[in-house]
């Protein structure tokens, strides 16, 4: 089985080829990604008029480069997965009415993936994970705890009150001046600096219910940065680290918890998945290893490049949803909102 997925819905123009064998094993056979990082970066965040001209301009190029890394042609693929939401919807617009035309011309199925899902299976595309799994998804836009039970089968366990935390990363780089988007270049600035100068506060530590809330931390790190300006190159490494260490804590509290809570509803998960790009951070990633050993599980972290947003994802969730025959209609609506 191969499918052809499309990935429209932020600032990443990305379309991959994947293969699936009869045990249900995948194999990337091409992951073109083609970021507009450059074309936002002077206004700080994601413009979404910009947005969707670039994925307009830029998508043929990317389907191309995806189809001829693989070797493949429209006529040897068995499906056309596009991340049909939520998302900006110029851009989904963009990458659903794309695959609609190739599902159409090449008269092979398509399959409209939610993007949240795509991203809460990637680890059965990498690492064949297990159904039932409890998995942190944290991207720009998300922030959940879930209790992965199936194909189409979510219970969130808990979420964010205010901010996502990709979107509280980007928010500290942006009032520190760093480069667009923040995580990332918050991540690499906080590894030279002194995480005990700042003491940030840690929302919701020891609650009960395994929800987030970023927006206080991030204004505490406003309140600090301004007091201590102008900020030389170390006091912005000792803010990032001060704010990362205060993120890192309260994700390894608020996981542990839903891990007690997945257990308590739906028996031994088996595994901790962390899924969205946030899940790129190495710091995360290290403190998650250890709560997931504190629990007898093994941490599942897809690698970096398919944490945050990729074709690849895309296409593994429509090849998940063609081997149950969940196909979609040419009918299918875009979707700016799409709860899992
Ligand atoms: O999943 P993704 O690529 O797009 C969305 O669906 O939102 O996630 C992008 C988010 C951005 O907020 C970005 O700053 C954050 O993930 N991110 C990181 C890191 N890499 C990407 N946050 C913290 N540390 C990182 N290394
Ligand atoms: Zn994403």
């Amino acid at each position: 089985m191969r499918v052809l997925g499309i990935e429209t819905t932020c600032d990443e123009t990305a379309a991959s080829v994947v293969h699936c064998d009869d045990e249900g094993r995948g194999t990337i056979m091409s992951n073109a990604v083609l970021s507009q990082i450059a074309e936002h970066a002077a206004y700080g965040g994601v413009v979404p008029e910009i947005a969707a001209r670039a994925h307009l301009d830029m998508l043929d190029l990317v389907v191309a480069r995806a189809m001829v890394d693989a070797q493949c042609d429209f006529t040897k693929l068995d499906g056309v997965a596009v991340a049909a939401g939520p998302g900006l919807i110029g851009g989904v617009i963009v990458g659903l009415t794309t695959a609609k035309a190739i599902a159409m011309v090449s008269e092979r199925p398509l399959l409209a993936v939610n993007h949240l899902e795509a991203h809460a299976l990637t680890a059965r595309l990498t690492d064949a994970v297990e159904f039932p799994y409890c998995l942190l998804l944290a991207s720009g836009g998300h922030t959940q705890i879930l209790a992965v039970l199936g194909v189409g089968e979510y219970v969130r366990l808990g979420t964010t009150l205010d901010d996502a935390m990709g979107e509280a990363f980007d928010k500290v780089g942006k009032l520190l001046g760093l480069p667009y988007p923040g995580g990332p270049n918050v991540e690499q600035q906080a590894l030279r600096g002194n995480p005990y100068r700042f003491t940030f506060p840690r929302p919701m530590l020891g609650r009960t219910n395994p929800d987030f809330s970023l927006s206080g931390l991030k204004t505490a790190v406003r309140t600090e940065a301004e007091s201590a300006a102008p900020l030389s190159d170390d006091d912005v490494a000792d803010v990032c680290a001060g704010f990362q260490a205060a993120i890192v804590d309260v994700v390894g509290d608020r996981v542990s918890v839903g891990l007690s809570r997945f257990r308590e509803r739906f028996g031994e998960p088996t595994a901790l998945v962390i899924a969205g790009g946030v899940a790129a951070n190495k710091a995360i990633r290290a403190t998650l290893e250890r709560r997931a050993a504190d629990a007898g599980l093994k941490l599942i972290a897809p690698p970096g490049y398919l944490c945050t947003d990729n074709g690849a994802m895309i296409a593994w969730a429509g090849i998940e949803r063609l081997r149950l025959g969940l196909v979609d209609d040419l009918g299918t609506s875009p979707r700016a909102r799409w709860p899992l």
